[in-house]
């Protein structure tokens, strides 16, 4: 595992994103042989996606052939509710890229038969040779895309219930109203997201100190489902120093000494 230690949450966007675009440069994708992208949501991802955005409208990066697949949806929202996961996708990513509408996957979380919706999920991302980079947050109990603390380690797209927690956590964009926030999401599973050639996480502030140690020096556990990275042989932690706050000392050295040269941004785009 990489753990990529920057100072703030701009130097971690600037970080993932160029990482990202030079991922998909060098991969030199094109219709018949697409680069397969992973994408969450949440307020994590923002500021990747904004640097994303902007290394596109400059040139340096074309979406063109990317295909993307998104972790997950709640269940019961139409699509132009304003806070379903695919409204957020469009707003924040989508609609400013040249990325190609038909390209775009996100779970129909009003599907009248949602397992069914999950498995073609899982059919369609086999058909493409599956994913080769999954971009991801975690949420503050160390929850990867909606597979809350003792999901299966090797669960697959499937319908999920809600932690009170959580619940609690995302009502912040229902009015602070738990009764507006679906019960229910699909989502990806832990082992669709470690399936994927490459893993990326994004890890930043204080809240989400305790998951960042349990996801790099706790044991491999359900009841951190982010601890399931440890046996990816490709995973990525971009995090601030404020998730910083529960590693060991060695553990934060150890970091910042072996990546100390791969920190800087600015040489990152060539
Ligand atoms: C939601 C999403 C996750 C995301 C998490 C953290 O639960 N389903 O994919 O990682 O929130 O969100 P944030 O990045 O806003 O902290």
């Amino acid at each position: 595992m990489r753990v990529i230690i920057q100072n703030d949450y701009e130097n971690l966007s600037l970080w993932a994103a160029r990482y990202i675009a030079n991922r998909i440069k060098a991969f030199n994708p094109s219709k018949d042989r697409p680069f397969v992208l992973g994408l969450p949501t949440g307020s994590s991802p923002l500021g990747t996606y904004a640097e994303l955005i902007r290394l596109n409208k400059e040139g340096y990066v074309s979406f063109a052939d990317v295909v993307t697949f998104n972790m997950d949806e709640y269940v019961g929202l139409q699509r132009d509710h304003e806070q379903s996961y695919y409204t957020f996708m469009w707003k924040n990513f989508f609609d400013h890229i040249d990325i190609k509408a038909e390209n775009v996957h996100i779970l129909n979380g009003m599907a009248d038969d949602l397992q069914g919706e999950c498995a073609a999920y899982e059919q369609a991302i086999a058909s493409y040779g599956g994913i080769e980079l999954f971009l991801g947050g975690i949420g503050s109990d160390g929850h990867i895309a909606f597979n809350e603390p003792f999901s299966s380690l090797n669960s697959r797209t499937r319908v999920k219930s809600l932690t009170y927690d959580t619940k609690v956590m995302n009502s912040r964009f229902f009015d602070y109203d738990l009764n507006k926030v679906p019960s229910q999401a699909l989502t990806v599973g832990v082992k669709t997201v470690t399936d994927s050639r490459e893993v990326m996480v994004l890890v930043n502030g204080h809240a989400k100190a305790r998951a960042l140690q349990a996801t790099i020096e706790g044991g491999v556990s359900q009841s951190w489902t982010c601890s399931a990275l440890q046996l990816h042989p490709k995973a990525i932690i971009v995090c601030d120093e404020a998730a910083c706050g529960e590693l060991k000392v060695d553990t934060y050295k150890y970091f910042k000494d072996i990546e100390g040269s791969n920190l800087g941004v600015a040489a990152m785009l060539q």
